[in-house]
Formats: structure tokens, C-alpha cells, sequence
């Protein structure tokens, strides 16, 4: 991955924060024991955990690093860092400490993990840096008292734009110029997305043009529709459920296969998929009698029944990572596209010929015919 082939290995090619950078040096010259932790806070993507691994490799310093989510427990954290944290350094080297992403504590379950990291900038004979996206939950009001914030802004327009270009030059990868700033735009400062757009655009070609941003449309459209399927299947409010979709820019029927395909990737009793498609059965009588009878008020049916009752199908939500799949049916008809179209052609000649429907030949005709 381009982000992290291109990581600075030194602050020399890390870009902007130029006053963060300036204010974490200054806290860092100046800390003794009992000195408050250096909060890093700001937007995704924004440069806060590869400055701390830049700045201890620059500065020589042995990085003892865990991510807050990994650790949820007060002792888990006790158990990384109580003990490094007094014990001096095998190599000799001084050390820095860095506890990624404390915004993942903030649950209620992790309040004693809140105390512990409070506990443990009270009593290191190392730094301490935290970083954080978001620090106004109200849960980490208490540690903020121990803590030197800092913040990291979102990346400058130009910065993105060079560092991009650079990397098109390092892979040798031509470009329009108009390209680069539209992924800089879209990505508002967030270097990280920045460069995994740039990535998929342009990963095994030699030349990018205005065109291919079309990619990055369809990915997120795609991404729409996995984060809708996530809450559909997560929720278990009436109203979550019934309005997951509000944000996919696709029509219903499109959107019944995506979850008709997906049930059974995120339920796993078979009493819970047996009851998530009965209720899909009832979605598409629903769907039948719109077309029959032509009589759309009946489409609210529909939508509560593929939504809410496949959402309420299961006992418990299941805390997994689940890998949504893309509607088969509609993989089928993009493959058969072209053999679909030349039929199509053939059998209109033969329904002029015959009389009757495409379809009266297709499904009683054509056997015979193949047949003789
Ligand atoms: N200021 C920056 N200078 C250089 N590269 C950066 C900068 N900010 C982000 N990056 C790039 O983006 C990636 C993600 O940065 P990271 O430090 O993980 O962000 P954060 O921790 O703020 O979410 C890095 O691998 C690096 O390639
Ligand atoms: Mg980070």
C-alpha cells in the first residue's frame, strides 16, 4: 500500500503542522516526570501517528506504541505500560510512549482504561503522547486535565497536491494536473485518503487522466451501500432499520438483492435467515402486486418488509466484521450481457414472424427449437 511505502521514515518528508510540530517540540524539550502527556487531536489522515514514529526515529528514541481500541481494560493497558513505563530501556535508548486513538476508550465499559492511561502519565519516567480525532466526548474530559493539546489541521490544499505528485513521479505515473486536485479537494485535507485514491486510480498504469475519477465514484457508491447493509443489519430500532437506506442513490429493487444476497453473510442461525427471507418472500409478493396492479402506495409495504423485517429477523446483533458481497444475479446479467442483447434481436424477428411474444417463444418455443 502506497501509504505506507511513502510514510516519512523523518520528519524531512513530513508536510504542514508546522505550529503543532513547534508546540510538540517545545513540550517535549521541557517534560520531566509527573509533565502532562501530549494530546495529538485532529481529522483522520492528518500525519498524527507517523509524526511520533518520524520524530522518535529522527530523535533516536525506542517507541513503546499500542492502539487504545486494542486494549479495553484497565489492566491490558497496566500490562503494556506500568511496567515499561519505570523500567529503563534495554537498549539504552530513551523512550516515548504512544497510546493511539484514545477516542476508542471512550465507551462506558472502558472507564477504568480512562484511569489507567491517567494513571500512568502521572507515574512515567517517559513521555507520554495520546492522539485522538475527537476530544470533546465528554468522557475524556477528566483526562484532558493531564494532557497538552495539540492540534494537528487538516492538510493544505498545496501540501496534498505536492506530496501527491511526488508519488506519481516516484512511481513514474503521468498525470493531468486537473486530477490531482480533485483528489485533494474531495478528500479535504485528509492525506491518507488522498493517497489510497491515487492508489486505486492509478496503481499499474503508466498515465492518469481526468477520466478516471469515474473509479472513485463507483467505489463510493459501493462503500454507500456496504455502511447502509452494516446499520440494516446492526440496528435494533424500527426507524434505524427503515431508513438505512436513505443516502443509496439506488432503486428498491436493486437495493432487495444486495440484500437478499447479504443475508446469509451476516446471520448465522438458520432459524434467523430462514425468518430474514421469509420476510424478503413477502417483500416480493408486495413487488408482484405493484406491478400488477399498478399501485404504488402498496410500496411502503415493500420497503418496511425487505428493511425492518429482515433487520428484526435475528435474537442478537452479531459483533463481527462482515464482508458484504455484491448482488450475484446482477454479477450473472453484466457476464451474460451481450449474449442477452443478441437473443433479444432474434427473438423479436421470430415474434413478427410468429405472431405471439418474445416471451411466449423464449419459454415455449426456443426448447423445441434447440431441441430440432
Ligand atoms: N503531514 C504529513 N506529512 C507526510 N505524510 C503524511 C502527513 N499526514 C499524513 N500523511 C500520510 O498519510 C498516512 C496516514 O497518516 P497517519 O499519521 O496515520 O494519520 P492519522 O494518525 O492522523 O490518522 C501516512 O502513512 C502518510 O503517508
Ligand atoms: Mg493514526
Amino acid at each position: 500500500m502506497w501509504i505506507l511505502k511513502y510514510r516519512p521514515s523523518s520528519l524531512n518528508d513530513f508536510v504542514d503542522q508546522k505550529e503543532a510540530i513547534e508546540k510538540f517540540k517545545n513540550w517535549y524539550n521541557n517534560w520531566k516526570p509527573k509533565s502532562k502527556a501530549a494530546l495529538l487531536y485532529g481529522k483522520p489522515g492528518t500525519g498524527k501517528t507517523c509524526f511520533v514514529e518520524a520524530f522518535a526515529k529522527d530523535n533516536n528514541l525506542e517507541l513503546v506504541q499500542m492502539n487504545a481500541s486494542d486494549f479495553r481494560t484497565e489492566k491490558a493497558i497496566e500490562k503494556v505500560f506500568g511496567s515499561a513505563a519505570n523500567v529503563k530501556s534495554i537498549f539504552k535508548k530513551s523512550k516515548i510512549f504512544l497510546i493511539d486513538e484514545i477516542d476508542g476508550l471512550a465507551g462506558k465499559e472502558d472507564v477504568g482504561g480512562v484511569k489507567a492511561i491517567i494513571d500512568i502519565i502521572k507515574s512515567s519516567q517517559y513521555p507520554i503522547v495520546l492522539t485522538a480525532n475527537d476530544i470533546y466526548d465528554p468522557k475524556l474530559k477528566q483526562l484532558r486535565e493531564f494532557c497538552l493539546e495539540i492540534e494537528f489541521k487538516p492538510l493544505k490544499f498545496w501540501d496534498v497536491k505536492k506530496k501527491l505528485k511526488e508519488i506519481c513521479n516516484k512511481e513514474n505515473i503521468s498525470f493531468e494536473e486537473k486530477i490531482i486536485e480533485e483528489i485533494a479537494k474531495k478528500n479535504e485535507g485528509d492525506l491518507r485518503a488522498s493517497i489510497n485514491d491515487l492508489e486505486i486510480i492509478a496503481c499499474g498504469k503508466n498515465k492518469i487522466i481526468e477520466d478516471d475519477l469515474k473509479i472513485l465514484s463507483e467505489r463510493d457508491r459501493e462503500m454507500e451501500i456496504f455502511n447502509a447493509l452494516n446499520i440494516l443489519f446492526k440496528t435494533t430500532s424500527l426507524t434505524g432499520a427503515r431508513t438505512s437506506f436513505i443516502n443509496v442513490d439506488l432503486d428498491t429493487d436493486t437495493l432487495f438483492l444486495w440484500i437478499y444476497e447479504n443475508i446469509p453473510n451476516e446471520y448465522e442461525k438458520p432459524e434467523e435467515i430462514n425468518k430474514a427471507y421469509e420476510y424478503l418472500a413477502k417483500a416480493d409478493l408486495f413487488r408482484a402486486r405493484i406491478v400488477f396492479r399498478n399501485y404504488w402506495k402498496l410500496m411502503r409495504y415493500m420497503n418496511d418488509l425487505m428493511t425492518i423485517g429482515v433487520s428484526l429477523a435475528k435474537k442478537e446483533v452479531y459483533k463481527k466484521f462482515t464482508k458484504f458481497s455484491f448482488p450475484s444475479v446482477l454479477r450473472k446479467l453484466s457476464l451474460t450481457k451481450k449474449e442477452r442483447e443478441k437473443e433479444l434481436v432474434k427473438l423479436k424477428e421470430l415474434s413478427e414472424k410468429l405472431n405471439c411474444s418474445t416471451q411466449k417463444i423464449r419459454k415455449e418455443y426456443l426448447p423445441y427449437l434447440k431441441f430440432l
